[in-house]
């Protein structure tokens, strides 16, 4: 061998070294974002691809009324599209509970007129029914038995439906709880989106 092979050689064996370290850093880095881009969205992508798709199926839910309830769960920016119809069902939960008590409130007025009060009423046992619907439909929920969760909701949707209906059935009564039960009606109309699109087992 002349000293000039003797020089490639070595040159070669130089340049295999310098390529051994070259891919064992880039490797696992394409490696890593092959994996990001192949993996299920997550985090606040997946809210908004969620909240659009179920916004344009059913006419009941806005879409910014839909990401700003997800959003506003701590944990919703690394749930799945499972953890974001646990959270919905929790906004539920919440939202009627808090209903319940705020009606509770209203009731002491000594100054309530009777109607309102019979009405009133009516709204503190469907919201009291409501929260053991939520109740089971977690249950329901976490055993992945989506049409028994779904009939809780709905009743938990009909019992808001309900409570408003009773004012106007009567001239001149106004629902001090319109907005209250309009933010269950929809929250309840997300949570039966996203668990038909579970169902559905798409990804979004
Ligand atoms: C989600 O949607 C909001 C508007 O609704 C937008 O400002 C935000 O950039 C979007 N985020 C992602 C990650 O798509
Ligand atoms: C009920 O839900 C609405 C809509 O997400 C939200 O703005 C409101 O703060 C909730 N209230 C409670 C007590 O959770």
């Amino acid at each position: 061998m002349n000293p000039l092979e003797i020089t490639r050689i070595t040159q070669r064996k130089y340049l295999i070294k310098k390529m051994i370290p070259f891919f064992s850093f880039f490797l696992p880095i394409l490696f890593l974002s092959f994996l990001i881009s192949t993996h299920p969205v997550k985090g606040q992508s997946l809210i908004n691809e969620t909240c659009k798709t179920i916004a344009r199926r059913d006419p009941n839910i806005g879409y910014n009324f839909c990401t700003t309830s997800l959003q506003a769960s701590p944990t919703s920016q690394c749930a799945s599209l499972q953890g974001l119809g646990m959270i919905s069902i929790k906004l539920l939960h919440h939202n009627i509970t808090d209903t319940h008590g705020y009606v509770k409130h209203l009731m002491k007025n000594r100054k309530l007129d009777p109607y309102s009060k019979l009405y009133l009423k009516d709204c503190y046992e469907l919201f009291s029914d409501a929260i053991s619907s939520v109740k089971r439909a977690v249950k329901y929920y976490n055993s992945k038995r989506y049409d028994d969760a779904n009939i809780q909701i709905s009743g938990v949707m009909d019992a808001a439906t309900t409570c408003e209906d009773g004012f106007s059935e009567r001239e001149g009564l106004v629902s001090p709880l319109t907005k209250r039960n309009r933010n269950t009606f929809q929250l309840s109309a997300i949570v039966l989106s996203i668990m038909h699109e579970i169902n559905k087992g798409s990804n979004v």
